[in-house]
């Protein structure tokens, strides 16, 4: 019912609306004044959690592209290998775990077949399985050895979206609490990006506030066949991410891309006034990436390519080369995502409405997979 959906035409709409509170309560008494991670709720011992020599991170759909910025963030914070994979491959291909392996599954509903068959199996082989989920009392956290809950509380829309940006700071406490147990040497840059991790809600529901441009290019864009998304390091799950909205709710064709790899392949798709965003990092921090993606902007442009370009605000060098230009507010580059996504859930579900699907019931997709 309308009321239901708080006023909004959709629940995706409403729930891309919640995501300043998702993340807020997500973070809620998990970081004290200090700047320490307070997660004794994650039921494993320090102890244990110390001699972990590998993470492993399994997970389906969005969540593995949560899974896959986690990577970042984990090797960078803590210098533990990490690997991410999905559940549904993981389970079948005789992975090597034993006890010092540390596995994540991250799943919203708790009840995805494919997540759940890939802890049953870390389990067994003696691994210990910590969830990140967004259901209490679901499958998968009971029958895993610690759970961190987000909480975006109840997602309706299939398209996940504020589970999503909660998995993400979740994976990022993960990451942190796990650099702060091992004694990981505590720099200048974690002390600030736990500070600004507190003030991401705030950065979120500025993106929200300017998101009417984004929406007009959707409608704009609704004819087309094709978009490709782009991004380098945490960009490239982003872009990924862009690319599975668009296809669950606007039914194209729709494909992210490592930016590196342009010239191995999706150069050759490139055509003219074809669509293709590109999630920018930050200017400032690794500025080497930076540069890199700039020069991609202009060698798709080169070709013809309509470029849509996520960008901190103030990256003037990637202005030029912008035929729409999206700005959003400057964090610290692993915390990106938090905020470069966002436009893409408001592109993905306005293309979808100006198309006339049913944005919150995508035809022939379920919320949660409980079968392989
Ligand atoms: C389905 C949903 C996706 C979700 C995926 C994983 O495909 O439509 O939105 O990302 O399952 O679900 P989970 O509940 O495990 O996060």
């Amino acid at each position: 019912s309308a009321a239901e959906k708080g006023g909004y035409d959709y629940f995706m709409l409403k729930e891309i609306a919640e995501q300043p509170k998702a993340v807020a309560d997500t973070l809620l008494g998990r970081i004290d004044a200090s700047g320490a991670l307070l997660l004794d709720e994650v039921r494993i011992p320090a102890s244990v959690l110390r001699e972990v020599d590998k993470v492993v991170i399994v997970a389906c759909g969005t969540a593995y592209h949560a899974g896959m910025i986690a990577k970042y963030a984990i090797e960078h914070w803590t210098r533990v290998p990490c690997e991410t994979e999905l559940a549904s491959e993981f389970r079948y291909r005789d992975p090597i775990l034993d006890q010092r392996t540390l596995v994540i599954a991250i799943s919203q509903s708790g009840e995805t077949m494919d997540t759940l068959m890939a802890l049953r199996h870390a389990r067994e082989q003696g691994a210990k399985v910590l969830a990140i989920c967004n259901t209490n009392g679901s499958t998968i956290p009971r029958e895993s050895d610690a759970v961190l809950y987000t909480h975006a509380g109840p997602e309706v829309a299939v398209a996940s979206t504020k589970a999503f940006l909660t998995q993400l700071v979740a994976c990022y406490l993960v990451a942190l609490y796990l650099g702060q147990v091992r004694g990981t040497k505590w720099g200048d840059e974690i002390v600030s990006v736990v500070h600004e991790l507190s003030a991401i809600a705030t950065q979120v529901e500025e993106v929200l506030e300017t998101m009417e441009p984004v929406r007009e290019l959707a409608r704009s864009l609704a004819g087309k066949n094709t978009v490709l998304f782009l991004g380098r390091h945490v960009g490239y799950p982003v872009a990924l991410e862009g690319a599975l909205k668009l296809k669950e709710l606007a039914y194209m064709h729709a494909e992210g891309f490592a930016a590196g790899e342009l010239k191995h392949g999706p150069i050759a798709l490139i055509e003219d006034d074809l669509p293709v965003v590109v999630v920018v990092p930050s200017p400032r921090g690794r500025s080497v990436l930076h540069d890199k993606i700039v020069s991609n902007i202009q060698e798709i442009r080169a070709r013809g390519a309509r470029t849509i370009v996520i960008a901190e605000r103030g990256d003037e060098a990637v202005r030029p080369y912008a035929d729409h230009l999206i700005e959003i507010p400057a964090t610290p580059v692993l915390l990106q995502p938090l905020v470069a996504t966002v436009p893409l859930q408001v592109f993905a579900c306005e293309l979808a409405t100006a198309r006339g699907n049913e944005v919150d019931q995508p035809r022939n997709l379920a919320k949660s997979v409980t079968v392989e």
